[in-house]
């Protein structure tokens, strides 16, 4: 579903950062990216989500470039088909947990049909997170990990085929930690979306299926 090739990547400040990395993921696959820090694993996470893009090399979503599309279309390929979660929750603060959910629909022209079905979804992730109860509550009033467990729900409302997790449970003590690297893997089994999970706790990439580690510009088994 997903192929990088010969990934190469620098900053002006820092040199090079991605060193012809390559790297193929299926549809459903579930993988973790571990590394110190500044080994290039934001980096790498906002090249896939094209947040980013390479020097050099090609990046193929189901056989397309996602670096030769045009700017319209990537905002496109982002929208329909990648979701992230980032270390801080970034949920907007002047909104409820329910507006902050369904928040991404409204990047698209959707019909009612539309917006009522996707509702439905966000219903039905909610359920799964355990966090219903907190839909009309507003981000001051809940914790650290529910608002995480929020963002997850807002990632997946317009049903990704791809999230992307930089460091998901970072601002999280251990105990909901466990229970986001939990629900991660409950929701790849059970909605089949591939994960790309970057993270330096073992616990959480112990979850993952399949393990790699960013060192010197490469990923290795
Ligand atoms: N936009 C940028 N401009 C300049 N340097 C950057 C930028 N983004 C990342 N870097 C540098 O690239 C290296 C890799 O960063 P990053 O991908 O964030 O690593 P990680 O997520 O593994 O900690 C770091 O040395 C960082 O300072
Ligand atoms: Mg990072």
């Amino acid at each position: 579903m997903l192929r990088l090739e010969n990934i190469f990547k620098s900053f002006i400040q820092r040199g090079l950062v991605l060193d012809g990395l390559s790297l193929k993921i299926e549809q459903g696959n579930s993988i973790s990216i571990t590394g110190p820090s500044g080994s290039g694993k934001t980096t790498l996470l906002n090249i896939i989500g094209s947040l980013d893009r390479p020097d050099s090399g090609e990046v193929f979503f189901r056989d397309r470039s996602i670096l030769s599309m045009t700017p319209d279309e990537s905002a496109l390929y982002r929208n329909r088909n990648i979701g992230f979660i980032f270390q801080d929750h970034l949920l907007l603060p002047h909104l409820t947990v329910r507006e902050n959910i369904l928040l991404p629909l409204s990047a698209w022209r959707i019909t009612e049909e539309q917006f009522d079905a996707a509702e439905k979804h966000a219903l039905i992730l909610l359920g799964k997170t355990g966090i219903t109860a907190l839909s009309g509550k507003y981000p001051f009033q809940i914790s650290g990990g529910e608002a995480q467990r929020v963002t997850l729900v807002r990632a997946l409302v317009n049903k990704p085929d791809i999230l992307l997790a930089d460091e998901p449970t970072g601002s999280l003590d251990s105990r909901n930690a466990s229970l986001l690297g939990t629900l991660l893997t409950e929701l790849n089994i059970d909605l089949g979306i591939t994960l790309i999970v970057a993270t330096h706790s073992n616990d959480l990439a112990g979850k993952m299926s399949n393990h790699y580690k960013l060192e010197n510009g490469k990923l290795r088994n």
